[in-house]
């Protein structure tokens, strides 16, 4: 069985973080989202891997490499425009042959391992499989209707008045009936060629046989800040915690907490969850539980909680608690005495500030 990964698109809905880094290198608990992704499906025991690149192609390829750091084989497949998730799989079609495959949406974060899922797919006769998840906002996804045996009884994307709270997660298995389905559809109203209408496809064609999986665990699709920031928090929770940089005498660092190596805490109160990225220095501060520091970064006498911080930021001296914040690379928040008492910014396009 072979792995797809789909990694292009744009990612305006999490602008400015975005407009310099793909999204799916956004690191969630520090670790980028693809990454998680690629070490689920070595984990079911694939080692081939397509990745399917758009714009932001030449960063993908520099952070993920050959696949060798994993023990896979990475294959890139440019896509020239995000023309849908359909559309994706049928530029693979040259990588896939007639293999079997899983597909992985680079911007989806799910609880636990699907090895069992992926490994039974891979020694059944099905014709694909799809994952399910019950959700109060069926509208923002593809949703699956079942039949009373628990059967797909149809699947429509973004649907305005949806049939049930079945979202389709952004994991799919399939052979490779799959590419007659892709050639079937026509592009949806966005203009995408769409992957639940494919699976819609072979589901309405009796020689085929696709079965849905409904999953208990949580699941994130990474598409705005808040489920950045939701995401962190269950995948936080899921760390075993490990102290490998420096904690002195005057700081409280709880069991929950994983420092990285050459990481300080100075005279600071750290909560977990919570992980503390390599070199970061945390000096006479507070971080409250639920945050993710990656690394190089500085915080100096302030108040952080439910955060997330790229590398090479810096907070400094700032007295009101920093709380729900994404924090890109190399910002700086710092608080001084200077007159006049006035806030002053430089602030990214797409940028939202709350002030109090
Ligand atoms: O996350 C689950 C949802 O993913 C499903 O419920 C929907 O049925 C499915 O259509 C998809 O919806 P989204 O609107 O969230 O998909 P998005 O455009 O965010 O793309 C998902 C990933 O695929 C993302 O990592 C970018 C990548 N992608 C997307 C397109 C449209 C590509 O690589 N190529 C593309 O052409």
């Amino acid at each position: 069985m072979k792995g797809l990964i789909l990694s292009g698109g744009k990612g305006t809905r999490l602008y400015p973080l975005t407009y310099t880094r793909a999204k799916q290198l956004i690191p969630v608990a520090n670790k980028p989202v693809l990454f998680r992704v690629i070490e689920m499906i070595r984990d079911a025991g694939i080692d081939e891997i397509g990745i399917v690149i758009g714009d932001t192609g030449p960063e993908i390829r520099e952070a993920v490499g050959n696949g060798d750091r994993w023990g896979v084989k990475i294959s890139y497949i440019p896509q020239d425009a995000p023309l849908g998730l359909a559309h994706a799989v049928k530029i693979s079609r040259d990588f896939l042959g007639d293999d079997r495959f899983v597909m992985f949406l680079g911007d989806n974060v799910i609880e636990g391992g699907i090895s069992p899922l992926i490994e039974q797919f891979a020694t059944s006769e099905w014709n694909g499989q799809i994952v399910l998840k019950e959700v109060p906002d069926p509208q923002h996804f593809g949703v699956a209707e079942l039949d009373g045996d628990g059967r797909i009884k149809q699947l429509i994307e973004k649907p305005e008045d949806p049939p049930s709270n079945l979202a389709l997660v952004g994991i799919y298995m399939f052979d490779s009936n799959v590419f007659e389905a892709v050639d079937a559809i026509k592009p949806s109203w966005r203009g995408e060629l769409e992957i639940t209408d494919a699976i819609q496809w072979l589901v309405a064609h009796d020689e085929y046989r696709v079965y849905p999986y409904v999953h208990k665990g949580w699941w994130i699709d990474t598409g705005k800040p808040t489920d950045m920031l939701d995401a962190n928090a269950f995948v936080l929770e899921e760390l075993t915690p490990r102290i490998e940089g420096t904690v002195d005498a005057e700081s409280l660092v709880d069991h929950r907490v994983t420092v990285e190596a050459g990481a300080e805490i100075v005279n600071s109160i750290v909560r977990g969850p919570s992980i503390i990225g390599k070199h970061t220095r945390i000096v006479n501060s507070f971080v409250g539980p639920f945050t993710s520091i990656y690394h190089d970064v500085t915080v100096h006498d302030s108040e952080l909680e439910r955060c997330i911080v790229l590398e090479h930021s810096q907070i400094v001296n700032v007295s009101s608690r920093l709380q729900d914040c994404i924090i890109g690379r190399y910002a700086s928040i710092e608080q001084n005495g200077r007159k006049p008492k006035a806030l002053r910014m430089n602030l990214g396009d797409y940028s939202k500030l709350w002030l109090p």
